[in-house]
């Protein structure tokens, strides 16, 4: 292949090196993290990041998400390894208002360890773009009118997405 793109392994294994490093060079204690976007765009898929380390006990890892006056379990397992990381995908309806807030409830429960987290998430309904496209550009009277439409979310990947009526204009 192209020679110009050898350097990037090398780059990838010096990166990583350093993350574990600096990990291992901490505490023994049991640490936790919880890694969460800060906005949330309905409709994708979005999720929500844990890392546990240097545990010393089997212990519960749940998730919640309360949004819109609901509760809904993201995750419910034990985990008895040492070290976890662990990412839990989902996503979230249209918002009834235009921006809402969801918070994330983590909660990591052994014999001897609590652990529990409470975010919240700004949620930010998704903006569809709605394009139509017409076989021509002029047509004469009697003319039939051949047009499809697509929509597209913000980052332009087609939306499936039900378009109830198109009016025509003259
Ligand atoms: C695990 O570690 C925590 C914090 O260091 C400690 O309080 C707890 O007693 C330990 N549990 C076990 C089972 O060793
Ligand atoms: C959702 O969970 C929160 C915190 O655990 C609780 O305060 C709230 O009452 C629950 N709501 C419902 C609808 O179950």
């Amino acid at each position: 292949m192209r020679k110009d793109r050898l350097p990037t392994k090398p780059i990838i294994v010096l990166l990583l090196f350093v993350i574990f490093s600096g990990n291992s060079s901490s505490t023994t204690e049991p640490q936790y993290m919880v890694l969460l976007p800060f906005l949330i765009s309905t409709g994708t898929q979005e999720k929500v990041c844990v890392q546990l380390s240097h545990l010393n006990e089997s212990v519960t890892l749940s998730a919640t998400l309360e949004y819109q006056g609901e509760n809904r379990s993201l995750i419910d397992d034990v985990v008895s390894k040492k070290d976890v990381f662990t990412c839990i995908p989902f996503s979230l309806p249209k918002a009834k208002s235009q921006s809402q807030v969801a918070f994330i409830t983590v909660l990591v429960k052994g014999a001897t360890l609590e652990f529990r987290s409470r975010k919240s998430v700004l949620v930010k309904n998704s903006e569809s773009l709605v394009f139509v496209q017409t076989d021509k550009p002029i047509y004469k009277p009697g003319q039939t009118v051949q047009f499809r439409i697509v929509s597209l979310d913000e980052n332009f990947h087609p939306v499936n997405e039900m378009v109830s009526m198109a009016v025509p204009f003259r």
